[in-house]
This record gives C-alpha cells, sequence and structure tokens, in this order.
C-alpha cells in the first residue's frame, strides 16, 4: 500500500518538530508515512497548496505566517477555524475539496488538562493579540473561564480582537487591556501568546500580578521561554512543547482517526528542547 503523505508548511519550517511527532504517532499504529517540511512564501501558498493536492496527499499541517491564508484557500471550514479566522490543519477530502480546522486552542486547553489546570472559573489573561490568541480564544472561552483578558502592546489590536469574540464570549466576561495593565486584576493563569520571544524581547508581567502566583504559560518552547517564565514566583510555569505535541495529536486524530498517546514523546521533546 503506498504511503500517506503529509508536511508542514511555514516561513521559516526548518525548525519544525511536526515530522518527528507525527512519526512517532505514526509508530503507535503500525502506520508507515511520509511527512516532509516544506517551506513556502505566502505568494505561493495557493499554488503549493494545490500542487500537494494534485499529488494526492492526506493533509498538511501549516504554520507561521500561513495560517490566515490557509483558511481563505479552504471550500470549507470547522466553527474553531472560522472563529479564529486561521487554520492549522488542511485535510483533502476526496483528493479535492480542502477543509480547515484550527487545533491550536485545542492543544493548549488539552496540555493545560493535563498538568491539571482546570480552566472552568479561573481569571486568564492572554498578552498578546495576534493569530497565536485568535487561535487560542475559542477554546478556552469554551472552557467557561471567569474572567479573559486579552492584553497587547498596540491596545486597539486587543480590542478589535475582543469585539470580534463577544457573540461568542459574551457570558464569559471577555476584556482587553493595554501591556501595561492598567484595568489591574488578579490572574490565575498568565499566558504568553506574543511573538516578542522571536525577536530575543520579553514580555515583562507588572511587578503587582505575580504576587498572587499565578501559573504562567508560554507558548514558545525550549530555551525561547525562559525569559518570560523566569518571573514566575513558583514552580508554576511551563512552556509550550505540549500544547505542540497535542495539537499536532488532534490533527493525526483527524487524518488518521486515532487520538495517539502523548505524554511519552512530550517528555522526550522536552527535554530535547529544554537541552537536558
Ligand atoms: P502570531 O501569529 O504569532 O500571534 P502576530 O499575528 O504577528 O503573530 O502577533 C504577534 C503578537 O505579539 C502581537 O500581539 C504583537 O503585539 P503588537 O500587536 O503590538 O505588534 C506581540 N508582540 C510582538 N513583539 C512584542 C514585544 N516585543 N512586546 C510585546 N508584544 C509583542
Amino acid at each position: 500500500m503506498n504511503k500517506k503523505k503529509f508536511a508542514v508548511l511555514g516561513f521559516p519550517v526548518e525548525h519544525s518538530l511536526s515530522p518527528i511527532i507525527h512519526n512517532s504517532f505514526a509508530k503507535q499504529i503500525n502506520v508507515d508515512i511520509s511527512y516532509s517540511k516544506i517551506k513556502v512564501d505566502l505568494k505561493k501558498f495557493k499554488e503549493i497548496i494545490n500542487q500537494l493536492r494534485d499529488e494526492k496527499f492526506t493533509g498538511v499541517n501549516v504554520t507561521v505566517p500561513l495560517k490566515f491564508e490557509a483558511l481563505k484557500v479552504s471550500a470549507s471550514s470547522s466553527v474553531y477555524a472560522k472563529l479564529s479566522k486561521a487554520a492549522n490543519c488542511l485535510s483533502f477530502k476526496n483528493n479535492k475539496i480542502i477543509h480547515a480546522e484550527n487545533t491550536d486552542g485545542f492543544g493548549l486547553v488539552k496540555d493545560l488538562s493535563n498538568k491539571k489546570i482546570d480552566l472552568m472559573n479561573l481569571k486568564i489573561l492572554i498578552i498578546g493579540a495576534g493569530g497565536a490568541t485568535s487561535g487560542a480564544l475559542p477554546s478556552l472561552i469554551k472552557c467557561k473561564p471567569k474572567l479573559i483578558c486579552v492584553a497587547n502592546r498596540t491596545v486597539e489590536k486587543a480590542e478589535k480582537l475582543v469585539n470580534e469574540f463577544s457573540e461568542f464570549g459574551k457570558y464569559h466576561n471577555l476584556q482587553f487591556d493595554s501591556l501595561s495593565l492598567r484595568k489591574f486584576s488578579e490572574y490565575d493563569l498568565i499566558i504568553n501568546a506574543t511573538s516578542a520571544s522571536l525577536n530575543n524581547n520579553v514580555v515583562e508581567i507588572p511587578k503587582k500580578l505575580l504576587d498572587s502566583n499565578p501559573v504562567l504559560y508560554d507558548m514558545m518552547y525550549g530555551p525561547k521561554s525562559n525569559p518570560f517564565l523566569s518571573q514566575a514566583k513558583s514552580e508554576k510555569k511551563f512552556d509550550g512543547i505540549g500544547m505542540l505535541v497535542e495539537q499536532a495529536a488532534q490533527s493525526f486524530n483527524i487524518w488518521h482517526g486515532f487520538y495517539p498517546d502523548t505524554m511519552e514523546v512530550i517528555k522526550n521533546l522536552g527535554s530535547i528542547t529544554n537541552g537536558s
């Protein structure tokens, strides 16, 4: 039987751990897959997608900066992808129709749940108002936290994002703020969803917010997450390696109808990315 073909598309994409993750999931059910990395310029995205579909790929994962475009080229999409206006998992149905999913928010919530963090009734601060935040919001809101505040350097972007979600989040107290967090509140969980660390910048959390000892979570993983997480006053701090693996597991589930065991993969990749 022919191997099923998959790929991750991004720009850059060399760093992607997706092939390692998907190959280790495939071993669990003894399926032979090929999973490649393809560097794609935004302008060429549609052309490459059509090409992969014609080459009978089963599906692709899509990473920065192609997630918004991924939704646009798709004929159908899930409610999570629609709300996020972005997709990270495309499937070619009957070798033809492109269906878009966004599994990022699922991955975040699943990883937090693995860490025994129950979001119901928590006060959550999410820093950043780009694609990472819009991908996470539908899944976070669904968990019925007491409050979600989106704080961003450019406060207008946080306001716009919150307004777009207001219909979905009206029961769940969705707010926005500037990065200096003038609307002070105590938070149980603070998530860094900015791209600051990609340019070696650190998002500083106002000291007052750390007094209540919130859980800190950085969507980045490995050393890039250290400057943000080192602000924690306790060991309640996590990088995004678990989120990465769980969003991949959900993509795997969509394509193979099997949710893989993720714990071992998270442990192994955690050691590799943290150099321990
Ligand atoms: P992504 O898809 O990864 O979310 P993005 O859409 O470009 O990428 O959004 C990046 C987010 O990181 C934005 O919220 C950005 O803030 P601005 O809207 O003010 O640009 C935030 N960000 C990037 N660098 C930052 C920094 N040094 N400090 C604070 N926020 C930063």
